[in-house]
């Protein structure tokens, strides 16, 4: 069960409302005995394996084609742990376990001896986080001990919110893979960094900047692009949750989006290319090949549920662009926002 590539993976069905022991311990075992497990939590599937053995660990960034220098958020399913795994534990950060805790909200903190380097990518801080969902939890308690857990996709591409995406990326790269259906947050965590001397969001996700600033009263939103070089988040450099459809995101105001994005899906047609435009429940008939909704700029929650899935379904329906409305990037739509423009390469038209 240990190796990689053991041909066919065990894909076994689990109920997230009362998991089954028996599943959780066919996990579990695979995780003590340093093997791989794609897994649900609230934001997206993880790719799981044991965070304090170095050889399970490296399996995860082979079978991701993960740069070593990205390192992997830590799962615990006891705010306990933290006082393990770090050096230092701040006031705020035991403000923030104790709001949001269990839940989309990644801690960035000084790491202690026990985490490896590799786990890190080689930086001396660790990022942790306890996730809002009992199969991983359990699996997690089973195993006795903390499991890294990146998004379950290769390196770059959408990351997945059902067991059907974990299977079609890496299949046979994993021991066994967790069904619990489509995950409820659909975007991941918020990655917060409590080391910085303002507390730093380094990647948008489930908890907002509003509801930290709440907290914590000032909190900075690190301007993170692909083009930056050298960033306190390895992450931010690389290209990512990108289809292989290229893609356009059109911001400003709503009417004003309408017409430019009907306008750029001609401009496409014209040219040759099949076109898809992803809408919202609010935008007029548009006229492209494939227009798929991905709700109401009303419930932003809803439309960062289905995002990925339907950045998915574009891939899926052959379109060779994407024509995105962007929705307001407050609240929810920060996070939402931020993984357009990363899948879009950047490539946005401000109307
Ligand atoms: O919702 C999530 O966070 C999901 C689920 C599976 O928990 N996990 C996830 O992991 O999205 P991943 O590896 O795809 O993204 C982790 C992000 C990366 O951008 C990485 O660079 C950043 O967190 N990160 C991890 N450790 C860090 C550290 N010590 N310092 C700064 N950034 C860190
Ligand atoms: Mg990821």
């Amino acid at each position: 069960m240990s190796k990689e590539s053991t041909g066919k993976p065990m894909i076994v069905e689990v109920d997230i409302e009362r998991p089954e022991i028996d599943k959780i311990r066919i996990a579990a075992g695979v995780i003590r005995n340093g093997g791989l497990v794609a897994f649900p939590t609230e934001t997206v599937y993880g790719l799981g394996a044991d965070a304090l053995n170095p050889e399970a660990v490296a399996k995860i960034f082979r079978v991701k084609n993960r740069p070593a220098d990205n390192p992997v958020i830590v799962h615990i399913a006891d705010k306990r742990e933290v006082y393990k795994l770090t050096r230092d534990v701040p006031i705020k950060a035991r403000e923030l376990m104790d709001l949001f805790w269990p839940g989309p909200l990644t801690l960035v903190l000084e790491k202690s001896g026990i985490v490896p380097h590799i786990t890190t990518g080689g930086l001396e801080t660790v990022a942790i986080r306890m996730p809002d969902h009992k199969v991983t939890l359990a699996i997690i308690t089973e195993s006795g001990t903390p499991i890294a857990a990146p998004s379950a996709n290769p390196a770059g591409k959408p990351s997945p919110t059902t067991a059907r995406h974990v299977m079609k990326d890496l299949g046979c790269k994993v021991d066994v893979i967790l069904d619990g259906g489509p995950t409820r947050v659909g975007v991941e965590s918020t990655v917060l960094d409590l080391t910085a001397h303002t507390p730093t969001i380094l990647r948008p996700g489930g908890i907002t900047a509003e509801e930290l600033r709440s907290v914590l009263g000032s909190v900075k939103i690190h301007p993170a692009g692909v083009k930056i070089e050298v960033t306190p988040s390895p992450g931010m450099k690389h290209k990512h949750y990108a289809p292989n459809a290229a893609m356009i995101v059109v911001e400003g105001n709503f009417d004003v989006i309408v017409r430019k994005v009907q306008e750029l899906a001609d401009e496409h047609r014209r040219g040759g290319k099949r076109v898809g435009i992803m809408a919202t429940s609010e935008s007029p008939a548009y006229d492209a090949d494939v227009v798929k909704i991905t709700g109401s700029r009303a419930d932003l929650k809803t439309i960062a549920r289905n995002l990925f899935g339907i950045l998915r379904g574009f891939d899926e329906e052959k379109v060779d662009i994407i024509i995105v409305e962007g929705v307001d990037a407050k609240g929810l739509g920060l996070a939402i926002m931020d993984r357009l423009e990363r899948a879009a390469g950047h490539r946005i038209v401000r109307v």
